[in-house]
């Protein structure tokens, strides 16, 4: 695997592959890996030529400066698992390398609802960041696929809607949410938990499966508020949003709606934010 920290030399590299005629995924992290993004590397080795993945701890997304602070950083053992996953090439920029002229954005990206629903409406920023530097590792990487994971649905949605915005040539491929086998959700932010409440999160997963078990014959907001409960007497100590939602909008699902169903949730446990999601009916 060959690492990049500059632009310049990625992007000749890149450039020379593409001109073998070479195809070019890229699995874009914030590092702290995790099976979730080890499927997305084989998938894309499975794929393309060449697989880049890359690992920047994007400022711009972050509402919460805390949390900035506080995400995982594990680059060493990163590097090392993406060398045994046969990744080609790992983009690891400094942020004056992704954002030359300060993180303030240089445009606003028009995102219509994406921006007041759900993680748009509880991390106010957090699209516009998420597109900056989603925007910009394109036009670095200039990938023929990009690979992202279902766990963060709306963002999925998101990019999707941005690579149309920017008529990227792009094409964007979403890979499953893994879980560990307690049915909690992978993710990087699972690192700063402990072991007690790694097992009380699974409540999350529990609150899904009750909605997915329930939703023919109880009403939508008994079942969020059912879930809430859950949340909160399993030691979950704030929830932003359950909510269940149309798949294709993620607007609140009309009463008695029964194609097209997602459940998301967003709540904090041990001041740590997990986010998770269930299709409930196709
Ligand atoms: O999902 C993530 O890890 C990030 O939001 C992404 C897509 C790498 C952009 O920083």
């Amino acid at each position: 695997m060959i690492v990049f920290k500059d632009i310049a030399n990625l992007s000749k590299h890149i450039q020379s592959f593409k001109n073998d005629g070479m195809v070019v995924g890229l699995v874009p992290t914030m590092g702290a890996l995790h099976e979730g993004h080890l499927s997305l590397v084989r998938r894309s080795n499975d794929q393309v030529d060449i697989t880049v993945a890359s690992i920047f701890i994007n400022p711009t997304q972050f509402n919460d400066p805390k949390d900035f602070e506080n995400y995982p950083v594990t680059i060493e053992r990163d590097k090392e698992i993406l060398e045994r996953e046969d990744c080609d090439i790992l983009f690891l920029p400094t942020i004056s390398e992704i954002y030359p002229h300060g993180i303030k954005p240089a445009m606003h990206y028009e995102l219509g609802d994406m921006e007041i629903l759900l993680e748009g409406k509880y991390r106010p920023g957090h699209f516009q960041g998420v597109a900056q530097v989603v925007h910009r590792l394109l036009d670095i990487a200039t990938p023929d696929y990009l690979f992202l994971g279902s766990k963060d649905y709306q963002q999925c949605m998101f990019i999707e809607q941005l690579v149309s915005i920017i008529q990227s040539p792009t094409k964007v491929i979403i890979g499953n949410t893994f879980r560990e086998q307690t049915g909690l959700a992978m993710s990087s932010r699972n690192m700063r938990l402990s072991q007690q409440h790694k097992e009380a999160a699974t409540a999350i997963y529990k609150a899904l499966i009750h909605i997915k078990e329930n939703f023919k014959r109880v009403p939508f907001l008994q079942l969020e508020a059912e879930a809430e409960q859950h949340l909160i007497k399993h030691g979950f100590n704030k929830v932003d949003y359950i909510s269940i939602a149309d798949s294709k909008t993620l607007q609140p699902a009309a009463p008695g709606q029964q194609q097209n169903l997602i459940a998301l949730v967003a709540a904090f446990i041990e001041n740590v934010r997990l986010i998770d999601n269930m299709m409930i009916a196709e």
